[in-house]
């Protein structure tokens, strides 16, 4: 019998648990164990783990609906499953910067367990950000000046026909459904969001996908958002994980922002990712 599940803090934002079988399922208890840790640190990580695209869609499942993306391109015969992939000629890579999945919906997606299935010799970390953490650690003027602002958040600058990503880079070439960015309309989100599992404050803007606080100009926002994204990322705010075969990593795109390391050019990284259904957010 394996030795009772292990939960251990990270030094920056997250656990890692130990101790457990995601092939297998987890039984009942264990589940609880990892659900509440994530409701806690909006970050886990697993090492060591040896699951199949169907236990990976099965272990998903236990935590709700899953949202098929519209951007990334599928896994052969897993249209649950969107495919991370780099490959050894192309410059740019997905997520290579500081952003949370998902804000330019109305509903954003609540996380996604992302598997490593092919991994460079070297390179390829991923860090996360801490949002509670970020918001806490705000003055109190600031925090008074944020209560009530909304944010415009939009998929445009990032996957739209005139966004860097699709007209400069290799990646683009290679979404899945290249116009569906420009067809998506504009969403509102408060600033500071309460989180759903946590019910902890939390600083909802991220430099990839929010374009402005609804009602400013680009520039009075601009004059408000750049010096939140530097104090959001301080280094105490921030966990570096480094991939290893067998390795899983499930963040909450609402208390976390990621950022995909790109330093390992000439090398292939093929990541399995699942999304899952998330709320709208007060
Ligand atoms: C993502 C993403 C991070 C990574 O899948 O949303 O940003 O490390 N990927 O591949
Ligand atoms: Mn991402």
């Amino acid at each position: 019998m394996m030795a009772q599940i292990s939960i251990t803090a990270c030094n920056g934002p997250g656990a890692e648990i130990g101790n457990v079988d995601l092939s297998h399922g987890p039984d009942d208890d264990d589940f609880a164990a990892i659900r509440q840790a994530f409701a806690d640190h909006g970050l886990i990580f697993f090492r060591g783990q040896t699951i199949t695209p169907e236990q990976h869609i099965a272990f998903a499942r236990r935590w709700g609906d899953i949202n098929i993306n519209r951007f990334f391109t599928p896994v052969d015969g897993y249209p649950e499953i969107a495919e991370v992939r780099k490959e050894p000629d192309q410059a740019t890579n997905i997520g290579g910067g500081w952003h949370t999945d998902h804000s330019y919906d109305a509903e954003p997606a609540m996380g996604s367990i992302l598997v490593a299935r092919e991994l460079p010799s070297k390179g390829g970390d991923t860090m996360f950000a801490d949002m509670a953490a970020a918001y806490d650690a705000l003055d109190d003027d600031m925090k008074a000046r944020l209560e009530g602002l909304e944010a415009v958040h939009s998929s445009k600058q990032i996957f739209g026909g005139k966004a860097a990503y699709r007209v400069e880079s290799d990646a683009g070439g290679r979404l899945h459904n290249p116009d569906a960015a420009d067809a998506l309309d504009d969403v509102i989100h408060p600033v500071v969001i309460t989180h759903p599992l946590s019910g902890r404050k939390i600083l909802y803007v991220n430099a990839a996908f929010t374009t402005g606080i609804r009602g400013w100009s680009r520039e009075e926002s601009m004059a408000l958002l750049m010096p939140l994204y530097t104090h959001a990322l301080q280094e105490r705010f921030i966990t570096r994980f480094n991939w290893e075969p067998g390795s899983i990593a499930f963040w909450d795109n609402r208390a976390t922002w990621h950022y995909a390391l790109n330093d390992y050019q000439g090398e292939r990284r093929v990541m399995h990712r699942i999304t899952l259904e998330g709320c709208a957010l007060h």
